[in-house]
């Protein structure tokens, strides 16, 4: 492997754009490929952005040897099959959330990844920003005093349109998967597995989960409320409470603006942390450097920590009574 790593994109659709904007901001990453199921689709993207090659089909790109790593960013109703498809080809992967749909598939492309000997890391890009790896220290030295309590939401309002994934069932339609991963991953990075949950949705008329609240409980009596929506503007914000105080992780969630420290003993914190690009490039940079480095996976979005919070959200859709049309399948 050379000292600049090759990257591909599959799928140049909205989120596309933004990580081929920040990963200029990477000097070891090169943008070499893009490709969409349509080629011209491909070519007007690669003209935009300054991309060597385009490419009619996904499969094409796979087979592009002088690629090193894939960025999936299709539907997560078809991460699981893009996942496998790159590493049958030899290429590593970043894929964005929801990584997969549910737990099962998510072990399946793991395991994949572990025998072919190539990285895989899920895009939970918000886990790798400056303010976010902040917040870790910061709960670490223990500021708030013992933590108690975390509420964490993420919602914006759509309108209904059967033909966007975000309510296509088969595309893996709902808020959960969408926006919902967010305060989930929140929840897991924290404080683990729940031991025990409760959760309610309002499903719609394409039969997805549309808003949901949940509560999770953890050893020690912690507990989290959490909220997502695709019905609703939601604050997208967190709290972190304990015993001497409160933390405020300003919106947005999935890029936070700023932490709020409010403590019991009236003494008031704000932090800013600088931030390049629109953020895409921190995950960016992670994923090359472990390239770099050889490793198979990030410790800072781990494979552990991916299937948790797949499995996780396979919970509250069994409690919801609520499957993909894919999973009767046994996918
Ligand atoms: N990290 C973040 O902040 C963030 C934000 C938004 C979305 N996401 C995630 O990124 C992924 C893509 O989201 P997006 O908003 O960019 O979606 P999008 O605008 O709909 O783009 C998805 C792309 O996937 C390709 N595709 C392949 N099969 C498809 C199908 N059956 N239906 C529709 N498109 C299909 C399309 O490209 P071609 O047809 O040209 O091949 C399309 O441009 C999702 O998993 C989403 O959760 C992440």
């Amino acid at each position: 492997m050379s000292d600049q790593i090759k990257w591909g994109i599959l799928g140049p659709g909205r989120i596309a754009h933004q990580f081929a904007r920040d990963i200029r901001l990477v000097k070891e990453a090169r943008l070499w490929a893009v490709a969409s199921r349509q080629k011209e689709r491909a070519r007007e993207f690669a003209q935009r952005y300054t991309i060597p090659k385009a490419y009619g089909s996904y499969r094409e790109l796979v087979e592009d040897e002088a690629i090193d790593i894939v960025y999936i960013a299709t539907p997560h109703g078809r991460h699981y099959e893009d996942i496998k498809l790159c590493l049958n080809h030899n290429k590593a992967v970043l894929c964005e959330k929801s990584f997969t749909l549910n737990a099962r598939q998510a072990q399946e492309v793991i395991n994949l990844a572990r025998t072919n000997g190539l990285f895989l890391m899920e895009a939970m890009w918000t886990r790798f920003l400056p303010i976010t790896q902040k917040l870790r220290k910061l709960l670490k030295q223990n500021v708030i005093g013992r933590l108690h309590m975390l509420s964490a939401d993420l919602g914006f309002p759509f309108p209904f349109d059967l033909q966007s994934r975000l309510f296509n069932p088969v595309l893996g339609g709902g808020a959960l998967l969408d926006v919902g991963v967010y305060p989930v991953s929140l929840s897991q990075w924290f404080l683990g597995t729940p031991r025990e949950m409760r959760s309610l949705a309002v499903m719609g008329e394409s039969g997805v989960d549309e808003q949901a609240g949940m509560v999770f409980s953890y050893a020690n009596g912690v507990m989290a409320h959490l909220f997502t929506s695709i019905r609703s503007s939601t604050p997208s914000q967190a709290v972190f409470m304990g015993d001497k105080g409160h933390l405020i992780v300003q919106a947005p969630l999935y890029r936070p603006s700023g932490i709020v420290i409010k403590l019991e003993n009236g003494r008031e914190e704000y932090l800013k942390a600088p931030l390049k690009g629109n953020g895409f490039n921190y995950e960016i940079s992670e994923a090359t450097r472990c390239l770099l480095q050889g490793q198979l996976q990030s410790s800072i979005m781990p494979w552990q920590d991916t299937t948790d919070v797949m499995k996780i959200m396979d919970g509250l859709r069994a409690l919801w009574g609520f499957s993909y049309p894919q999973e009767s399948k046994g996918i």
